[in-house]
């Protein structure tokens, strides 16, 4: 039996960092799903698909394939066969992404995929919904999370080190926008699942936060022995 990890939670509480961690340590492989609806985006932008027409993303969707791939443990998103990794994590994708992430027609061919992945083999994987809505039977689910002033902190900080010239304010209320938008969605919104284990980040460090959730893993398997 393949086992699953769902680590889920909003924009900004370090999952993907977490995640390709515990991967690491555990021998399992990285599914980042927030990259699948980022390699979805770019489709749309590349083609001028209008993010506030639904119709029109419904044909366009028919049109997509996204495949996943692993270069030396590192996940490849590859986009009707093209290698679109270096372009997800760009502002602009990301707008995308939030505003069209939202649709049945997107979600439904994404979660197919996601599913598929997580049949064959151990995954740990992070998103808004995996817990509630794509792996239900993961074997731990994490809620991932830490407040808002944490998050946009966080972020500063990260590109101030980059030396890219950013605004305190405008980052946090960017990441309150987004909590809003992917916890008021129709169509599986962000929430924590009935099952799962809260992890509040706010004052942990990255080691901690390994650290806390390798502690959740062990405690379950010990349950079931
Ligand atoms: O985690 P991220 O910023 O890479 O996610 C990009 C967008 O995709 C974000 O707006 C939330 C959305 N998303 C989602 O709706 N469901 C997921 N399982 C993962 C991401």
């Amino acid at each position: 039996m393949a086992y699953a990890i769902a680590i889920d939670g909003p924009a900004g509480a370090g999952k993907s960092t977490i995640a390709k961690l515990l991967a690491a340590k555990m021998n399992y492989i990285y599914v980042d799903t927030g990259a699948m609806y980022r390699a979805m985006a770019v489709y749309f932008s590349q083609n001028n698909v209008n993010p506030q027409d639904e119709t029109a993303i419904n044909k366009a969707v028919e049109n997509v394939d996204i495949t996943i791939e692993y270069m030396e443990g590192v996940q490849q998103v590859i986009l009707n066969g093209e290698n679109v990794t270096h372009l997800l994590r760009t502002e602009e994708t990301g707008k995308m992404a939030s505003l069209t992430s939202k649709y049945g027609a997107v979600r439904t061919k994404l979660v197919d995929l996601q599913r598929k992945l997580a049949k064959t083999t151990d995954v740990i994987m992070d998103g808004r919904d995996i817990g509630t809505t794509v792996l239900p039977d993961a074997f731990v689910k994490i809620f991932l999370t830490a407040s808002s002033d944490a998050r946009a902190k966080r972020r500063f900080d990260e590109l101030s080190a980059k030396g890219e010239e950013c605004d305190y304010e405008v980052i946090k209320a960017d990441i309150e926008k987004r909590d809003y938008d992917d916890s008021h969605r129709e169509i599986s919104p962000l929430k924590q699942a009935d099952d799962a284990v809260l992890v509040d980040t706010s004052d942990m460090n990255i080691e901690q936060v390994v650290a806390a959730i390798t502690a959740i893993i062990e405690d379950k398997k010990q349950n079931l022995q």
